[in-house]
């Protein structure tokens, strides 16, 4: 936000120094050089000397007067021939020298002027020229002044920019923060600008499309978990009719109907726990945040997936001694999730390892499998999302671990992301948050 207020200031000034170039350039145009004007009134004094005093001698005095001056003048005051004062000026002054008028020359601090047009005053006067050099021009100061004048106009175009610019950044600062705590899942999080504020009806739609999301997502988790919930009873009622069904069985073919049916059955319960935990991870508010040691829960998850990870090569590459802040459960069941697609989908190898990174800590689970298509990479982790179906039924699963995960992580302030592994397969990484990895002293105290 700071960097576009910058930009704009930047824009302003440039605007105010381009606008400060344009108004010289046509003031100079139309009404002539208004630092020449004011070396002018700066050398008037001599102009007026030359000719009031001078000028206005008879005609065989004039040389008299002007030595007369020389002598009592700081100015220097020199004749020199027309052609030598025409190379001291640019081409488009010459007309003005020759047709007798005053020529200021600023920068050099000098005016020319012909002695007169006729060659009255002496023997060659029209083919004289009075420079006076060493006039008190002094243009610094009439730079400065200009200087000033735009000075003044750019901080009187400033201030009140700033000053009304200023809220509207207090606003907007207001909405971004209010927009990335929404985006991290806080959704009761809203706006709360002032109604006078310019910025006030955006901030509202923003309140009201916050408000939606958060009731559709309410609703959604709510019928999510009730129809798990729901689901529960009439599962139990037909294992219970299953299992009555056998006693009465007439011959080992309908029982192996039964077996068949109690199968399903059994797929449809862990389908609803997966369901009902997910919905409990979204609902989740108060996490009990509390130092583990990663490699110890590592270990836990590759004991319970002893059986899955038999014909494997499990390669484990932490940081020993790391301990991570954070649900030990919810984090677990995330790597475990990880290892479970990993032992399902590799051929042999899977690697565990983690490192430090400049925004926490990661931990990454690769493997040497078929790995992931660059364009499936952000939808495998929406519910129910299964690649290759052909393969995916062979292995089994409802497509909701990589889901189950993320979310975890999300409920930490983290994200996983997918690569190429070196090994071939896919690459999945855990971004942990700094705040996952530093003890705080309240939890240090715990
Ligand atoms: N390591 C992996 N290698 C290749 N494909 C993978 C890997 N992990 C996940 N996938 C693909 O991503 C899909 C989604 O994974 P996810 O863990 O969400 O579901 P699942 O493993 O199929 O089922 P569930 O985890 O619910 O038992 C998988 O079906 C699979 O196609
Ligand atoms: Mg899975």
């Amino acid at each position: 936000m700071n960097r576009l207020f910058f930009r704009f200031f930047l824009l302003v000034m440039l605007s105010i120094t381009l606008a400060t170039f344009a108004i010289y350039g046509a003031i100079s145009w139309l009404f002539g050089d208004p630092l020449e004007q004011n070396a002018a009134r700066q050398a008037a004094p001599q102009i007026f000397l030359l000719e009031q005093y001078i000028d206005k001698a008879p005609a065989d005095e004039w040389l008299v007067r002007l030595n007369k001056v020389r002598e009592v003048s700081h100015v220097k005051l020199e004749l020199i021939p027309l052609q030598q004062a025409l190379t001291r000026l640019p081409t488009k002054r010459h007309l003005a020298l020759q047709s007798g008028a005053v020529v200021i020359d600023a920068a050099n601090k000098s005016f020319l002027r012909r002695v007169d047009l006729h060659g009255e005053k002496y023997v060659g006067s029209e083919d004289d020229v009075v420079l006076a050099q060493d006039l008190p021009i002094d243009l610094a100061l009439a730079i400065k002044m200009e200087a000033l004048r735009y000075v003044i106009v750019a901080l009187a175009l400033l201030i009140p920019i700033a000053l009304w610019s200023r809220a509207h950044w207090q606003g907007l600062q207001n909405l971004s923060k209010v927009a990335d705590e929404f985006g991290n899942g806080k959704l009761s999080v809203r706006a709360n600008i002032k109604k006078s504020a310019s910025i006030y009806p955006l901030a509202e739609h923003i309140n009201r499309m916050a408000g939606r999301i958060q009731t559709l997502l309410g609703a959604q988790q709510h019928l999510l978990n009730s129809v798990s919930h729901e689901l529960r009873t009439p599962i139990a009622r037909l294992e219970f009719g299953l299992e009555l069904l056998r006693k009465a069985a007439p011959d080992s073919k309908v029982e192996t109907r039964i077996d068949a049916m109690q199968e399903d059955l059994a797929e449809l319960n862990s389908l609803v726990s997966e369901l009902l935990n997910m919905a409990k991870l979204d609902q989740q508010k108060n996490m009990r945040m509390l130092p583990f040691e990663l490699i110890a829960a590592v270990q836990n998850c590759l004991t319970g997936l002893s059986h899955e990870l038999a014909q494997h090569e499990v390669i484990i590459r932490l940081e020993p001694g790391q301990t991570i802040i954070g649900e030990q459960g919810l984090l677990s069941r995330a790597i475990g999730n990880l290892l479970k697609n990993a032992a399902k989908y590799s051929e042999r190898q899977i690697i565990i390892s983690s490192k430090h990174t400049a925004e926490g800590f990661d931990i990454i689970v690769e493997d040497d499998g078929p790995g992931i298509p660059e364009a499936e990479r952000e939808h495998i982790f929406e519910p129910f999302y299964r690649l290759d179906r052909s393969r995916d039924r062979a292995t089994g699963g409802f497509g909701l671990g990589l889901s189950i995960a993320r979310q975890a992580l999300h409920q930490h302030g983290g994200q996983i992301t997918i690569n190429q592994s070196i090994l071939g397969g896919a690459r999945f990484v855990m971004h942990l948050p700094k705040a996952c990895i530093e003890l705080t002293v309240s939890q240090t105290e715990i």
